[in-house]
């Protein structure tokens, strides 16, 4: 089973959502075999988006990320008890927030153990082999940072040679997150070294996605 996890970032608004939601579940939805797709849309729209494929087995539902606090008056904060039953998954670590956020190893650490205690389950990203992993984290996202929204994904020989760098956690997934989208789904998928894809832009639009969904299906079937 390899993995889609479509990362919207702090995009959509309510009206954009359900357009979105709609045009997507008028595809054939029961192509899916050989993939599982994790929505990860902003907070505002976790409930509405879960209950939109709660019926369909190769969906799950991720959070953007979580606060590195527990329970407690951080106005604003959105903690992994609250997140617990609503999602399944937690991206942790993009470097957008690293960048624009500051966030640090440590807190990136901190927000780790917290997803773990609450069965959570950790998309940690690194931008390379100098980012720390924490231990036991169960799918790791490797980003290049100019790979990025930029268009340039990176190749399976630039990917593997990253990987070939980095002390994974035992049984974790090894995901490629860049620019990945429909033209290149297929050879990401036929790359045994690589369990799945995070992806930003070829998300958004509903169409360009299950382009992307059908292609790896296609290279996987
Ligand atoms: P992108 O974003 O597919 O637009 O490059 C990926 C990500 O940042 O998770």
């Amino acid at each position: 089973m390899k993995y889609i996890i479509a990362n919207w970032k702090a995009q959509k608004n309510l009206s954009d959502v359900h357009s979105w939601i709609e045009a997507f579940k008028s595809y054939d939805l029961s192509i899916i075999k050989n993939t599982h797709v994790v929505l990860c849309p902003p907070y505002p729209f976790i409930t509405l988006v879960s209950e939109a494929f709660k019926d369909n087995q190769s969906f799950s539902i991720g959070a953007q990320d979580l606060s590195s606090f527990a329970p407690g008056k951080y106005t604003g904060e959105v903690t992994a008890h609250s997140l617990s039953g609503l999602v399944t998954f937690v991206i942790i670590g993009h470097s957008e927030r690293r960048n624009f956020l500051k966030e640090t190893p440590e807190i990136l650490a901190q927000k780790a153990d917290r997803a773990a205690a609450a069965s959570i389950k950790s998309i940690f990203c690194i931008r390379g082999p100098q980012d720390a992993i924490p231990t036991d984290v169960p799918f790791i996202a490797y980003e290049p940072v100019g790979a990025i929204g930029s268009g340039k994904n990176a190749s399976i020989e630039e990917i593997l040679s990253v990987k070939s760098m980095i002390t994974l956690p035992p049984q974790s997934m090894f995901i490629y997150g860049g620019s990945a989208n429909q033209h290149d789904i297929e050879s990401y998928m036929s790359s045994d070294e690589i369990d799945g894809v995070l992806v930003g832009t070829a998300s958004l639009d509903p169409t360009e996605f299950y382009a992307l969904i059908e292609g790896a299906e296609r290279s996987l079937s």
